[in-house]
């Protein structure tokens, strides 16, 4: 079998791997097993790596000892995504050690921030890939050449590859790929390229084929999404436009209201944006378009106006703080979700209590912590002077954390007493005989009731804590009165 359509391109020759080639054991299928690491990102490219396999014939194995092909999709945003990997790689060694006629891929960001050193430090990998390559695995299985490959280009959208989707109901969308920001802390922009966003016309029509589907939610995913467009022309482009009668570029804005016209699709979500692209306009589209939900999520990062400047974040306090007026402005009823990085480089007391400052001021809904950790490569790395020890990073952390807690659970209570829309994911993860799923606002909610996976229903919300809501489907809850 061959595989047709996926590009074809750099093929670096290295060491032999075994002749049994996995495409050639045509008595049986051929099973994958796939461990992913890191952001949403990645977990759709997952997806399209999975939905790749399956077009070419393989299974997906429960096991890695039961697999074929045993892939990695990873991560290298901080030291503990890179150790949590080569863990797992143990076993795909013994593994291979075992039967050599395996394959093991490794895909991915950490992948693409060493490139050919992935071959070195690990001999026994087959295949290597960065985020932009995905394709190029389809190409090494389905070809006859012995030698183990590395393919590290950036090119293409995982998104045009075939879709494998865990929940039928929700979607994501790759809008863009890359990163055209420079943050000094961040690794992305290397393992991830340049910022390119797909056109208009191919998106929607995405969406619309994503709700014949059934899926009733979909999240745009882009390092920067709402950025999207600037790199595209704004006006009508013969090709696509002539094909679906749209333009090929557009706003964030006006994709985001092009896609609430899509009959099926009853929420929009997206991931991450950048405070200093969230213009007026989107805002507005979290208050005028039905579909889009009630909750922002905009990055703080530090609120100290002098580290901000050393991450080149290109946003200080007063305008973060602008953004988040102009949200509770036009929106006041969203969640606000950020991240925030404790011991950057030249930190003082005075710049984390900064940070606590608008931790207390804005009121979280939710908070990613993280405590600053050296990438290879990037500006941030080579600082030496102002470096913060490890204990402070720990204490930081820990006074960060009891705030956002704190704040994520006052901020909670404006929800009891009220019945919220729950889009139901499934069985709650700590009693199996409630029902699990999200608000519009991104809580979980475990409740009582008799919904299916895939369902909207009407929750009535009974307590809330930091983390999750609880509460009782509102047909029941009547059924008892
Ligand atoms: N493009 C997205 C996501 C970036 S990665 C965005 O800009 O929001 C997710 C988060 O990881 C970042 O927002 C940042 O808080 C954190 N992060 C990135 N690099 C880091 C590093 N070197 N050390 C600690 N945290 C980091
Ligand atoms: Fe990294 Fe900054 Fe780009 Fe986000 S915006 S991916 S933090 S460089
Ligand atoms: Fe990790 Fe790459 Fe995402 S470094 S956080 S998988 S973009």
């Amino acid at each position: 079998m061959r595989a047709v359509g996926y590009g074809s391109g750099l093929v670096s020759g290295r060491r032999a791997r075994p002749a049994q080639q996995p495409m050639m054991q045509s008595n049986r299928q051929l099973r994958y097993h796939l461990t992913t690491f890191g952001c949403q990102m990645n977990e759709h490219d997952s997806e399209r790596m999975k939905g790749m396999l399956e077009s070419l014939g393989y299974a997906e194995a429960d096991r890695r000892s039961e697999a074929d092909l045993i892939l990695f999709n990873t991560c290298s945003i901080r030291e503990t995504a890179d150790s949590r990997f080569i863990a797992h790689l143990g076993e795909a060694r013994r593994l291979k050690r075992e039967s050599p006629e395996r394959v093991v891929g490794v895909g991915g960001c950490w992948a693409q921030s060493v490139k050919e050193e992935v071959f070195e430090r690990f001999p026994f990998v087959d295949v290597a890939f960065g985020p932009g390559q995905v394709n190029k695995l389809a190409e090494f299985l389905t070809s006859d050449s012995l030698t183990a490959q590395g393919y590290f280009e950036f090119e293409g959208f995982t998104g045009r590859l075939p879709a494998r989707r865990e929940r039928p109901f929700q979607g994501w969308v790759q809008i863009s790929v890359g990163c055209n920001c420079a943050c000094s802390y961040c690794i992305v922009p290397s393992t991830r390229g340049r910022e390119v966003s797909r056109p208009l016309a191919e998106l929607v029509a995405e969406v619309e084929a994503m709700a014949v589907d059934g899926v009733k939610e979909v999240t745009l995913l882009g390092q920067n999404v709402n950025s999207y467009g600037r790199d595209l022309p704004s006006g009508p482009s013969p090709a696509v436009a002539a094909a679906a009668g749209r333009r090929e570029g557009a706003s964030f804005a006006e994709l985001l209201r092009l896609l609430d016209g899509i009959d099926g699709i009853e929420r929009i979500r997206y991931t991450s944006p950048h405070p200093k692209d969230m213009r007026e306009d989107v805002v507005r589209a979290h208050a005028e378009l039905a579909s889009v939900c009630e909750h922002i999520h905009l990055p703080l990062q530090s609120s100290s106006s002098r580290i901000l400047k050393a991450m080149r974040r290109t946003y200080d306090r007063a305008r973060y703080m602008d953004r988040v007026a102009m949200i509770r402005e036009h929106v006041p009823d969203a969640s606000l979700s950020t991240d925030i990085i404790v011991g950057f480089p030249g930190e003082t007391d005075e710049d984390f209590e900064e940070t606590l400052e608008v931790v207390e001021e804005v009121v979280y809904d939710s908070a990613f912590t993280f405590m600053f950790s050296p990438r290879r490569g990037t500006e941030a790395a080579e600082i030496t002077a102002g470096l913060v020890e490890h204990p402070i990073k720990v204490q930081r952390m820990a006074r960060l954390l009891e705030l956002v807690q704190r704040g994520a659970r006052e901020r909670a209570q404006r929800f009891v007493g009220r019945t919220l829309e729950v889009l139901v994911e499934g069985p709650s993860r700590t009693d199996p005989d409630r029902l699990r799923g999200r608000t519009r606002h991104n809580k979980v909610v475990n409740f009582a009731g008799l919904a299916c996976a895939g369902e909207l229903t009407d929750v009535e919300i009974l307590a809330a804590t930091s983390q999750t809501l609880a509460g009782e489907e509102r047909l029941l809850a009547r059924a008892a009165v």
